[in-house]
């Protein structure tokens, strides 16, 4: 090779580096935007959380039809390696076409979050099933092997006999799973302590903010203390978040006030909460996951996805950014 070939091809090597260095910048993630998927196709993941699982992001969230709010299909499964490139992975809880089921087609099923058992080797699904008039207020439960599912369904109940609506799951560091669910009317949350199988509620509870009616509860830790963030109670139509810590789940709730900022924070930029994501603990990142519900036309309900900004142990805001990626976290 002569000297001009190879300064040449050292030229092309240095592009091609470089090339695949902007490769791997992550993708922008803009609130609010349709977010396409592998196919190209709005995530269809309402209402959902993400589950991290040996080096992978599980996004589970309802799947919405246009026309109704009830569920058609059932909970889908997105997966990906950098949280902004997501592979449609199918319907991981499907309903069924079974009258007498308790997620038979049309019933209503929101909120799943799922949570893996280390003990039993089994993934573990929670969501809010209901009846078309929000009347039946119970839980429901479903295990698969795999992250993708298939789940199966294994029932629904009331927990105690307690009403059951919005809810969401949160594991903590030692292995122990929680339940946390608005009840009561929707005028109280509680937090319950699972079975080690995470299958059932055990007799140990918290009931917090009684008469306050939250619900659409997110729940994260950052190094000892807790974090919970809620909506009000106002349908599908947003309104003022709340946050809240604590020391221990079941330990005292102090409320915090509303954690978003700027323009359009009391009605936290047409979002609704559902779920916090911690991608780095050490190095505080975390992302919060807000719904923006489309009421008439559910499937085209969109994603709020932004910086949780931690400024001392009991002081978070979440700001609006119409843009941002995961190196500014
Ligand atoms: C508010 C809840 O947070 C949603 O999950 C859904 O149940 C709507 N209400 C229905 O109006």
């Amino acid at each position: 090779m002569n000297s001009m070939n190879k300064i040449l091809s050292t030229v092309i090597l240095l592009g091609f580096i470089l090339l695949c260095g902007c490769n791997t910048q992550p993708s922008p993630i803009r609130s609010g935007e349709l977010w396409p998927d592998n196919n190209g196709e709005h995530i269809n993941a309402h209402g959902g959380g993400v589950m991290y699982h040996d080096g992978t992001y599980y996004w589970f969230g309802e799947n919405k039809c246009d026309t109704t709010s009830s569920a058609m299909v059932g909970v889908m499964c997105y997966s990906s390696q950098n949280l902004t490139d997501w592979k449609n992975e199918g319907v991981a809880l499907a309903v069924e076409d079974n009258d007498s089921s308790d997620i038979t087609r049309g019933c209503i099923l929101e909120r799943p979050k799922v949570v893996y058992n280390a003990k039993t080797g089994k993934f573990v699904m929670w969501m809010h099933i209901d009846s078309y008039n929000y009347s039946k207020a119970a839980t429901g439960v479903a295990v698969s092997d795999s992250p993708t599912g298939g789940f199966k369904y294994l029932h629904s109940l009331r927990p105690y006999g307690e009403e059951s609506r919005d809810m969401t799951l949160f594991k903590d560091g030692d292995g122990k799973a929680y339940h946390v669910y608005s009840a009561k009317g929707n005028s109280t949350l509680y937090i319950h302590l699972l079975s080690d199988d995470y299958l059932e509620h055990t007799e140990t509870y918290k009931a917090v903010f009684p008469g306050k009616f939250r619900e659409a509860p997110a729940i994260f830790k950052r190094q000892d203390k807790y974090y919970m963030i809620t909506s009000g109670c106002s349908g599908w139509d947003p309104n003022e978040a709340e946050y809240a810590i604590a020391d221990s789940m079941l330990g005292e709730w102090t409320a915090m006030g509303n954690p978003c900022v700027g323009e359009n924070a009391d009605r936290t930029f047409g979002g609704q909460s559902t779920h916090v994501i911690t991608v780095d603990p050490e190095n505080d990142k975390y992302i919060a996951m807000f719904d923006k519900w489309n009421k008439l036309d559910l499937i085209n309900s969109r994603y709020i996805w932004l910086p949780v900004q931690f400024h001392s142990a009991d002081s978070i805001t979440i700001e609006w950014k119409d843009e941002w990626s995961l190196n500014d976290l």
